[in-house]
């Protein structure tokens, strides 16, 4: 029997642990009954519905003979508007004469195997793209389709359902058809409408801006609508559009938890409403503000897909289910869980001052330090010098290149490194040969001085004529340079938004985003191999829409490792550790003058794609030996740290309020490397105990912190207290020394089975003043640890 099964109007839809059930109601409505752990198939429907006996107080009924029935008391799968039902509607339609009220009622439903995905969309695909899969992540996939109509105005009304067993993953979409002979506006609907009883739920969100993406927001679900949402034009680095409703007492490991996303880039919108009564709606989808979408007769409007998941056990067993739907159902299968290369990008060391010398000079080191793939970031076209020109061209700047760019492409090759490129292709600069040759084709309203952000203009991608200049012009560029890898930037949000290719400017920002994923589906369906790395000024577009194409994201622009365990450790809510681009870097650093101990910005970078993106050439002897190390432990534990299950540790040493655990354990448990990282250290902390989720209680495990160095100049003029002599700590001889030789940090080995490390073991002691020892955990101010537990 397959996973959705359909009788007496009751719809069952089974994952491997969740039920997702709904039924017609004796006046064709979906009434939404559970969406929870499995329920056996016998399960009485009645028993988990709401008891609507009475009729409420002040409520409008259905019907007139029929007093109990008034949408505003039921739990519904979707609703129309203006019948009774006072919760936010999933759907605004005017009518030609005016009016606005809907209502869809059931008509037929059909399942079929597999996905369907919207047209002109992204959406969830199949593992293996042979018709009858054998990949196991596949078994099981069926979309139901239940169509709805609105016999007043003519209305269709497709949902559409596609579990994904493997996962515990549920898509969710909805088509709205005309079927009518006058066209219609749509000034909004969602992919999404569900709701279900309030279990006293928290949301969390993540919200944030530039250099601060992704900052977890645990807060009380009030009574009312609460708005998580974007007007940038992108899904914005302010608010993401994924969320998560946690019953009151769930933790990382513990209590019921739901999760929402969608697959879109642009405006998004998802309202929560909590009703006095205890009921949450939760609508998701397209942002309604300033959106509106003229549907004429004989035309649908598709809406992105959205996708759900629920875990009785914690908030983290809801993030390990959306990292396999990601890792699995999303990102392009060419890339699915494979191996991302460790890339050197020049960007943070040289900016836009560098010419093919210099960065042959970087190669060759970052090289010699393991690197496997150079990225060309911003810079090597046009008049490209700054920030102010060139965005636009495709010309290659002949001072930094003088023989050309497929050629400097040809030295990185034979220096032993892939090539990779850095674009920009949804923009224009004033002073680029392109604006002067199509002023046209930059967004900007009649009448005004269009808005800059970065000193440049968004192209019209509603317009078929920018999108062919786009196709033609990157294709060419990965083409003639072999390129292997892509990054993709967007870093200015929209403003002044209107084009003349138009008839309703209502249409822009989804248009412009439908316009994105055609330039995006055209230039890489044909390169499957070619990496893209999608980036908007860092994470200012880190969604589900941009995964299906690219399956890496540059998380932030801040490469600290202290903001990065907000914004990493945030995006690990929705989003496994093999979309996060994450680079170490020079310190103090360039976004927060911080300085950070060079293992600590490998130890969180590790829990990423990681990458260098640092000044190879001024690191001293030591810190050399130190990257070489870091990277051959990384190429060694990669698999896990990029597809490892992820736990983020909530007990114990995290819970003092200085320390973030993280721990990723490979597919077949057999091996687990838990990171603990102190933000600012204490005097006399007390013990650190250590717990340690996801591994087998019964089995016994070698325990052991990764050798790491620990650099002279942390001691500063402390040393003293370690040699018979007195140095000067900004003198010659410490100076040297430091570059020279490391001491070790912080040594552990221990066997120990799986029931004690869930629970907890003692750490050795931090560094108290007292004096050095290879044993004592020497983390001060910004430190950490990275522990690998293997299977004995
Ligand atoms: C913003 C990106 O996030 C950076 O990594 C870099 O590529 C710059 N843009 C280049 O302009």
């Amino acid at each position: 029997m397959g996973m959705i099964s359909a009788s007496d109007g009751v719809f069952r839809l089974a994952t491997r642990t969740t039920s997702y059930w709904f039924r017609v109601t004796k006046y064709g409505h979906l009434e939404h009954l559970w969406y929870g752990s499995r329920l056996p198939d016998d399960q009485d429907p009645s028993v988990v519905a709401l008891k609507n006996v009475v009729q409420r107080g002040s409520s409008i009924a259905y019907r007139e003979d029929d007093l109990t029935y008034s949408l505003d008391a039921l739990e519904l799968e979707w609703s129309g508007a203006g019948v009774g039902d006072y919760r936010h509607s999933p759907v605004e339609v005017v009518l030609p004469n005016g009016a606005r009220t809907t209502d869809f009622t059931y008509v037929s439903h059909e399942i079929v195997d597999g996905v369907m995905n919207p047209a002109g969309l992204p959406g969830a695909h199949l593992r293996s793209s042979a018709p009858s899969s054998q990949d196991s992540s596949d078994h099981g996939v069926q979309t139901l389709i239940v169509t709805l109509y609105d016999t007043v105005t003519y209305l269709q009304l497709l949902l559409y359902y596609t579990v994904f067993p493997e996962v515990d993953c549920i898509t969710r979409r909805s088509v709205l058809a005309n079927e009518g002979a006058a066209s219609v506006r749509i000034d909004s609907i969602a992919s999404l409408s569900m709701d279900i009883p309030n279990h006293h739920f928290r949301l969390l969100t993540l919200n944030g801006s530039w250099i601060k993406e992704a900052h977890l927001e645990d807060a009380p679900l009030r009574v009312g609508l609460t708005l998580n949402s974007s007007t940038t034009g992108a899904s914005s680095n302010r608010h993401n559009p994924g969320f998560v409703l946690a019953a009151a007492h769930s933790t990382e490991t513990s209590g019921q938890a739901y999760g929402f996303n969608l697959v879109y880039s642009g405006n998004h919108c998802s309202m929560v409403e909590r009703t006095p009564d205890e009921q949450v709606r939760i609508v998701t989808g397209i942002n309604p503000a300033g959106f509106e979408w003229s549907l004429g007769p004989g035309e649908s409007f598709e809406t992105p897909e959205a996708v759900m998941t629920y875990a009785p056990n914690g908030i983290g067993a809801v993030s390990r289910n959306f990292h396999s739907f990601v890792n699995d159902h999303i990102v392009p299968r060419s890339w699915a869980r494979r191996d991302r290369p460790i890339v050197y990008n020049n960007w943070e060391s040289t900016f836009f001052n560098f010419n093919a010398g210099k960065l042959l000079t970087l190669a060759k080191q970052a090289k010699s330090l393991g690197a496997e793939l150079f990225v060309l970031d911003d810079g090597w076209f046009g008049t490209r010098d700054c920030d102010h020109a060139g965005l636009g061209d495709y010309s290659i700047n002949q001072r930094k290149f003088p023989s050309g760019l497929p050629a400097f492409a040809e030295q990185i090759r034979r220096i032993g490194l892939g090539f990779g490129v850095w674009v920009e292709p949804e923009m224009v600069n004033e002073d680029s040969d392109l604006y002067r040759a199509h002023p046209d084709w930059a967004v900007m309203t009649p009448g005004r001085t269009p808005s800059q952000g970065r000193h440049q203009l968004i192209l019209d991608l509603t317009r078929d004529d920018v999108r062919d200049y786009i196709v033609e012009n990157v294709g060419k560029v990965i083409d003639s340079t072999k390129a292997a890898y892509v990054k993709w930037d967007f870093n200015r949000h929209h403003s002044d938004v209107y084009s003349a290719h138009l008839a309703n400017q209502g249409e822009f920002a989804h248009r412009y985003t439908l316009g994105l994923y055609d330039v995006l589906t055209r230039i890489f369906s044909p390169r499957p191999e070619v990496l893209l790395e999608s980036c908007s000024s860092g994470g200012n577009r880190f969604d589900l829409g941009m995964l299906t194409h690219s399956p890496q994201v540059w998380a932030s622009d801040d490469t600290d490792p202290i903001e990065r365990l907000s914004i990493q450790g945030g995006l690990s809510l929705l989003y496994p550790q093999s979309t996060f681009g994450a680079h170490i870097s020079d310190a103090p650093h360039q976004q927060t003058l911080r300085d950070t101990p060079l293992t600590t910005r490998f130890n969180v970078s590790a829990f990423g794609c990681f990458g260098l993106e640092m000044d190879v050439r001024m690191l001293s002897v030591v810190e050399k030996r130190e990257i070489r190390d870091e990277v051959e432990f990384y190429r060694q534990h990669r698999a896990t740290f990029q597809y490892g299950d992820f736990y983020r540790g909530d007990r114990e040493a995290a819970a003092k309020g200085n320390k973030v655990q993280w721990t990723v354990v490979n597919l077949d448990g057999s091996q687990a490397i838990t990171g603990l990282f102190q933000t600012l250290t204490q005097a006399a902390q007390g013990v650190d105990i250590l717990a340690v989720d996801g591994l087998e209680p019964t089995v016994k495990y070698v325990f052991r912190t990764r050798e790491q160095s620990l650099f002279i100049s942390r001691f500063g003029g402390l040393v003293k207290h370690l040699i018979p002599v007195t140095l000067n700590p900004s003198g010659t001889v410490l100076r040297t020394a430091n570059k020279v030789y490391a001491m070790h940090d912080s040594v552990e080995k221990y066997e120990v089975y799986g029931v004690a490390l869930a629970e907890g073991i003692p750490l050795s002691p931090q560094f108290l003043g007292t004096g050095y020892d290879q044993c004592v955990r020497m983390l001060g101010d910004f430190g950490s640890q990275l522990y690998v537990i293997t299977r004995m």
